[in-house]
C-alpha cells in the first residue's frame, strides 16, 4: 500500500515534526566544526520549502554521529542549523536539547512557516533504545510527523519509529517526505521491473556486507560486475592466488554459492581480469586507531590471473575497466553500489572513475536509468565531478543496502497508509 506523503497534508498552523538525516561528514578547523559535504542537507530542501509554503510550524529532529548518550560537543547539530539557514535563505532557529520544557517553549513560540532544529537526538541513550517514554516526549511536540530521513529509516529508534507510532495512535498523520518518496521510488519501484538489460555494479570491501544484495539482485539482473576488495574473495573461491589482498577466506562458500546461482539463472557474473597491485609496507606511523599505517608502494598493472604473494590488489585494471564500460554502455537500467578500488588515493582511482564515466555516458547518451546506491559510490561520483549527471543518487548508506536486500525499513513501516 502506498504511504501518505507530505503532498497529502494540510499542515497550515500545525506543528510538524520532520525527521531528517543530517548525519553529515564534519571536520574540526581552528576549533570550529565545519561541514565537509552538505548533500544530505540539500536533499531535504524540497520537503522544507513545501512545508514552509504551506504554513507549517516545522520542528526538525536528527542525529549526528554516534555520541552514545553523551553530550559530545563535536556532534552538535548547531553548525547544521547555520548551514540549513544559508541554503534555504530562511531563518532556522536552534535549541540545544531535543526534549523537555525549554524545547516545548521554543515550539510553542513557532509561527506559521518558521523552522526550529532540535539538538542531536542521540545525546540521549533512549533514542537508540526506542524508549517509549522518550518517544512520547518527542511526540508531545507535534501534531503531524514527516519522515524524510531515508538514511536512518533502517533504524527502529525513537525519532524514526517510536514517535510515529505514538502520533498515529492518537490519530495524527505520519507521512513520507519528498526525499523519502524519491528514495523509495528509485531503489524500490524502479528496480521491481527494470528496463533490460539491467546491469548491476557491486564493489566495496566485503562480500559479507553485500551477499544478501547479490542474492536478491541475481533474481533480476542480466549482468553483475564485481569490483573492490570483494572481488578477491570471489577470485579465491575460483582457486586463484590473491597475494596480500583484503579478503574474507571464511566467505568463500557463500561466494561460490553466488557464482553457482548466477550460472543457474543465466546471469552474467563478471570478475576483474586484471588489477592494479601494490606492495603494502608497514610504517612506524600510527593511525587514529593506534594501528601502524600501511603504505602502498610500487603500483603496477597485473594482467595475470594470480596476484604475487608480496602484493595486494588495490583497483581494477584497464582491461577490466574497458570491459565494464562496454557492458554498461549497453544497459538500460544500472544500479551501482561500492567503489572498484581505493579511489581516495589518486593512484588507485582510475577504475572507479572509469566506471563512473561509463555510467554517466550510458545515462546521458543512451537514456539509461542510473541509480547510485549511496555510500562510497556517491562520494566517488562527486569526487569525479559527475554527481549531477546520473538519474538518482541515494542519500542512504546502510539503509540503501537493507532496502535493496528487500528488508522492511522500520522508519517506512511506521508511516500512515494513503
Ligand atoms: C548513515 O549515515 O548511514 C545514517 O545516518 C545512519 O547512521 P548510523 O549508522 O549511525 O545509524
Amino acid at each position: 500500500m502506498p504511504k501518505l506523503t507530505v503532498k497529502d497534508l494540510n499542515p497550515r498552523g500545525k506543528r510538524v515534526l520532520v525527521r531528517v538525516d543530517y548525519n553529515v561528514p564534519m571536520e574540526e578547523r581552528n576549533g570550529q566544526m565545519l561541514i565537509n559535504d552538505a548533500t544530505r542537507i540539500e536533499a531535504t530542501l524540497p520537503t522544507l520549502r513545501l512545508l514552509i509554503g504551506q504554513g507549517a510550524r516545522i520542528i526538525l529532529t536528527a542525529h549526528l554521529g554516534r555520541p552514545k548518550g553523551q553530550r559530545e560537543p563535536s556532534m552538535s547539530l548547531q553548525p547544521v542549523a547555520v548551514k540549513l539557514g544559508e541554503l534555504l535563505s530562511h531563518p532556522v532557529a536552534f535549541v540545544d536539547d531535543c526534549i523537555g520544557e525549554k524545547v516545548e517553549q521554543a515550539v510553542a513560540n513557532l509561527q506559521d512557516g518558521q523552522i526550529l532544529l532540535l539538538e542531536n537526538v542521540r545525546y540521549y541513550n533512549e533514542e537508540e533504545a526506542n524508549d517509549p517514554a522518550f518517544a512520547e516526549k518527542l511526540a508531545r511536540l507535534a501534531d503531524i510527523y514527516v519522515n524524510d530521513a531515508f538514511g536512518a529509516a533502517h533504524r527502529a529508534h525513537a525519532s524514526t519509529e517510536g514517535v510515529a507510532r505514538i502520533i498515529a495512535k492518537r490519530g495524527g498523520q505520519c507521512a513520507a517526505g519528498l526525499l523519502m518518496e524519491l528514495e523509495l521510488k528509485f531503489l524500490g519501484e524502479e528496480l521491481q521491473s527494470p528496463s533490460k538489460p539491467f546491469v548491476v555494479i557491486l564493489g566495496g570491501a566485503k562480500v559479507s556486507d553485500k551477499i544478501n544484495v547479490i542474492d536478491r539482485l541475481l533474481e533480476k539482473a542480466d549482468t553483475i560486475l564485481i569490483g573492490g576488495a570483494m572481488a578477491y574473495t570471489f577470485k579465491l573461491a575460483q582457486g586463484f592466488k590473491i597475494g596480500k589482498s583484503l579478503v574474507e577466506p571464511d566467505r568463500v562458500d557463500i561466494a561460490n554459492a553466488a557464482l553457482e546461482k548466477a550460472k543457474k539463472r543465466g546471469v552474467q557474473f563478471v570478475l576483474p581480469t586484471d588489477n592494479v597491485v601494490a606492495q603494502p609496507v608497514k610504517t612506524d606511523k600510527l593511525n587514529k586507531k593506534g594501528k601502524p599505517v600501511i603504505e602502498l608502494h610500487n603500483p603496477r598493472i597485473n594482467s595475470e590471473p594470480n596476484i604475487p604473494d608480496n602484493e595486494e590488489g588495490v583497483d581494477i585494471g584497464p582491461a577490466t575497466a574497458k570491459t565494464y564500460s562496454e557492458i554498461l554502455l549497453s544497459a538500460k537500467t544500472i544500479l551501482w553500489n561500492g567503489p572498484m578500488g581505493i579511489f581516495e588515493d589518486p593512484r588507485f582511482a582510475e577504475g572507479t572513475f572509469s566506471v563512473a564515466k561509463a555510467v554517466v555516458d550510458a545515462t546521458q547518451k543512451n537514456g539509461a536509468v542510473s541509480i547510485i546506491g549511496g555510500g562510497d559510490s556517491v562520494k566517488a561520483l562527486n569526487k569525479a565531478g559527475l554527481g549531477d549527471k546520473v538519474t538518482f543518487m541515494s542519500t542512504g548508506g546502510g539503509a540503501s543496502l537493507e532496502f535493496l536486500e528487500g528488508k522492511v525499513l522500520p522508519g517506512v513501516a511506521a508511516l500512515s497508509e494513503k
